[in-house]
């Protein structure tokens, strides 16, 4: 789900943790089943109706959910601790709850071990009443290489596992703004597209890898985005495949020097290759930059060429050195939508 450097390592620590765990014990016992969570044992029951349109949430735990608009969404990808009550509501609104899934992908080579991998899942998502998984590993792969024909059967070795054991699960696979290589993952994505429900496109950290001058851009400039889209339809993924992922944050940079058109240079912090990038910045939430925004230096302001939000402050504390930071907003969710790209 993101892309930043640091949350990946903390991510991947902790799944070795997990597939340590897996490796001493390679076929699972089946689970006892847990006593159903909810106050109706309907509402364990998976969610099967299929969906013609998708909104698709990523929950990071705490209680957030609670003010989610449920009329709306169809799937939450669990990405925090395992929250039953999160379950049993979502189950009464008919909303799908999934995994997240995640292994280092040398090891999955090996296709006993991804084999164990899936009956780990399988094991778990049962468990605990789940709906299907979402594969988010964004790990870098070279094209042909070992890794890059295992990813893809392990997504097709577990779409095939989680349809046959729990009906109507869903098996999806998160991806980057383009398939063009984005931070070195070079993966087969029409074949991942083909052997998994759909796609979900990360449309956001599109500067993780800066080619150009070193400036503070928008998280999901509106072009860069379009482009990312059309580069996956011009692999023949069926357009049904993919999914619009929307950021709900921006990125906080400090400039290096802001010029008089509000063009802020970022420090250096280069990344999978590239010699800048988005890890200069700070991740803001929405949350925050609302907060913000109005008493900023510049106000809200519109940079016509990204077709995105943006504003300057000035740190007290750091003013007589001249240091400026500048976040970057987040689309207005609603413009978002109405200018989508909506592939035939
Ligand atoms: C991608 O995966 C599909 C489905 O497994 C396969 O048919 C295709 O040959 C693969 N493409 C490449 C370039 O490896
Ligand atoms: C830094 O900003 C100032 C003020 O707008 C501008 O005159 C100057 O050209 C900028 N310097 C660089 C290196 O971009
Ligand atoms: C910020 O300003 C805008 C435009 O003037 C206004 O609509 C909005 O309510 C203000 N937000 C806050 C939090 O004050
Ligand atoms: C985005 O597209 C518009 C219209 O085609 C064009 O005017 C603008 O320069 C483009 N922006 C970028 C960053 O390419």
């Amino acid at each position: 789900m993101s892309g930043r450097p640091a949350l990946g390592g903390l991510a991947r620590a902790w799944v070795w943790a997990l597939l340590l765990l897996g490796l001493c014990a390679p076929s699972p016992q089946p689970a006892p089943a847990d006593p159903c969570p909810c106050e109706e044992s309907a509402l364990c029951r998976p969610v099967r109706d299929s969906r013609d349109f998708e909104v698709f949430v990523f929950d990071v735990g705490g209680k957030a959910w609670k003010s989610y608009d449920w009329s709306q969404i169809t799937t939450v990808a669990a990405f925090g601790k395992y929250d039953p009550e999160l379950l049993c509501f979502a189950h009464s609104k008919g909303s799908r709850v999934v995994l997240k899934g995640d292994v280092p992908l040398k090891n999955i080579v090996e296709p006993t071990f991804r084999e164990a991998w899936i009956a780990k899942q399988l094991t778990l998502a049962k468990k605990q009443y789940m709906d299907g998984i979402n594969i988010d590993i964004e790990q870098e792969v070279e094209e042909s290489s070992p890794e890059y024909y295992a990813l893809t059967a392990l997504v097709k070795e577990t779409t095939e596992a989680f349809h046959r054991e729990i009906e109507g699960s869903q098996v999806t696979f998160d991806v980057a703004w383009s398939p063009k290589c984005i931070d070195k993952r070079c993966y087969n994505y029409s074949g991942i597209a083909e052997s998994c429900d759909f796609l979900f496109v990360m449309s956001y950290d599109e500067q993780s890898q800066i080619w150009t001058e070193c400036i503070a851009a928008a998280n999901a400039p509106y072009n860069q985005t379009l482009i990312g889209y059309e580069s996956y339809l011009k692999m023949n993924i069926d357009p049904k495949k993919l999914v619009m992922g929307v950021p709900w944050y921006g990125y906080d940079y400090h400039c290096l020097n802001l010029s008089e058109d509000h063009v802020c240079t970022i420090p250096k912090v280069p990344f999978r290759g590239a010699p800048c990038s988005d890890a200069a910045g700070r991740q803001v939430t929405y949350k925050a930059i609302m907060q913000q925004v109005n008493s900023s230096l510049s106000g809200s302001q519109w940079n016509a060429q990204q077709q995105a939000p943006y504003y300057n402050y000035k740190v007290s504390g750091l003013e007589k050195f001249c240091n400026y930071l500048v976040a970057e907003q987040l689309y207005h969710p609603q413009k978002y939508y109405s200018a989508a790209y909506l592939p035939q």
